[in-house]
């Protein structure tokens, strides 16, 4: 059952092999806080044990069984590593990692296409309800987001899973290359659906700076990993590595993605652009997920490889994406629409990182900041119950195996 104040910590189905003892948890997060993934996050290793490198040449001879038979060793748990493992990548089980197979698993309960979204009140809303300033946000919003996921798409299809040296990981990251295609025809269906100017709306990432310096940071820090010839070996590319994942899984997915929603759902609490926030949402699900997850593995990578992220490079990271963000904002929110600001959009990014932070167990970047919009945590946990939006919720869920 999934459980989205703590995705994957009920109902986990079993792995067929028993995964190998996991270091001592501790829980992080508070359900009640409306954090929405206050999954459990391993405890320092103390002290964190560096793993030695193995060298194609330090892999076991085969036992005579197997030379005998003509075969190779079985692959072992314990032999898998996130990255850098020398365990055969063909083989799903035994899982060392089962949660990232309970992360596939819960993806797939949930599937939608954007076409099940009834948008005729939204053509209505758009052109006749939405005033000159909430056109200007809603139009942005979606340029922003529509480069971004396509980004992200080539980010973890093509820079992330390839490093990976356990399958249980990749098959995870290929359904999330899949979802963002999906969130990408879901910006598309509303741009056309709405009778937007595509080339106009797509191009906005060019040459609107504000947008553009977001997309620019994105790039240089995806980019810098979307390389095949990286060797992981080098203590230096693992952290650039390490560094480009917590920024896309913690940042771009984390904050960018989670926070640049609700100006929308902003629109929607106020019954307006109904069908474009009902989709944004099941996206946001999705983005929940992406980012749970990717931290998840970020900070596998720490414990496996015994390797910190530099505070003084996060330290930059997090004051060049908060600058990013105002900008963002105050461009996006330079006439105040009802009900939102860039105040509020601002703060919540602050709020927001704090939590990605401590997700790592890193130092809070902002400490004190304060949730500027509570109500955002009730889209991304989205229960059967919420109807105020009086939006299709209850129908997203297929499958079973999810209680709201
Ligand atoms: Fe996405
Ligand atoms: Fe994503």
């Amino acid at each position: 059952m999934l459980n989205w104040d703590d995705p994957l910590a009920e109902g986990k189905p079993q792995p067929p092999q028993t995964p190998p003892p996991e270091p001592k948890v501790e829980h992080k997060g508070d359900a009640t806080s409306g954090d929405e993934f206050a999954y459990e996050i391993p405890a320092e290793p103390t002290p964190a044990e560096p793993i030695a490198m193995r060298a194609p040449s330090d892999i076991p001879e085969q036992t005579n069984a197997a030379q005998m038979s003509g075969g190779v060793n079985p692959v072992k748990a314990e032999d898998k590593k996130v990255v850098n493992g020398m365990a055969d990548i063909n083989q799903l089980a035994p899982f060392k990692y089962p949660w990232a197979w309970e992360y596939f698993l819960n993806a797939n309960k949930n599937h939608w296409t954007p076409l099940d979204i009834n948008m005729a009140q939204d053509v209505h809303d758009f052109h006749h309800k939405l005033t000159l300033e909430e056109r200007h946000v809603y139009t942005n919003v979606l340029s922003y987001l529509t480069t971004s996921d396509i980004m992200a798409m080539r980010n973890i299809g093509l820079a992330v899973m390839e490093k990976m040296s356990a399958p249980e990981l990749q098959i995870y990251q290929a359904r999330q290359v899949y979802e963002e295609s999906l969130h990408t025809w879901t910006y598309q269906h509303c741009i056309e659906t709405l009778g937007l100017d595509q080339g106009e709306v797509y191009n906005r990432y060019r040459v609107v700076p504000e947008i553009n310096a977001k997309i620019q940071i994105a790039n240089r820090r995806l980019n810098s990993v979307m390389r095949p010839d990286i060797d992981l070996n080098d203590r230096d590319e693992l952290h650039n590595f390490l560094m480009s994942y917590i920024f896309f899984a913690g940042i771009f997915e984390g904050c960018w993605f989670y926070n640049g929603f609700s100006p929308i759902f902003a629109l929607q609490r106020r019954g307006l652009m109904k069908g474009t926030a009902e989709q944004l949402q099941y996206i946001m699900r999705d983005e929940v997920m992406h980012a749970s997850f990717g931290l998840r593995v970020a900070r596998q990578i720490m414990r496996e490889e015994n390797i910190q992220p530099d505070p003084k490079a996060m330290r930059e990271m997090w004051d060049e994406c908060e600058a990013a963000e105002e900008g963002y904002a105050r461009y996006l929110l330079r006439d105040p629409i009802l009900g939102y600001s860039a105040e509020d959009h601002v703060n919540q990014f602050r709020f927001i990182a704090n939590r990605r932070a401590n997700k790592l167990s890193l130092e809070e970047p902002f400490p004190g900041a304060e949730n500027a919009l509570p109500w955002l945590d009730e889209q991304a946990n989205m229960r059967k119950e919420k109807n105020f939006f009086e939006t299709r919720v209850t129908e997203y869920q297929v499958g079973g195996g999810l209680t709201w």
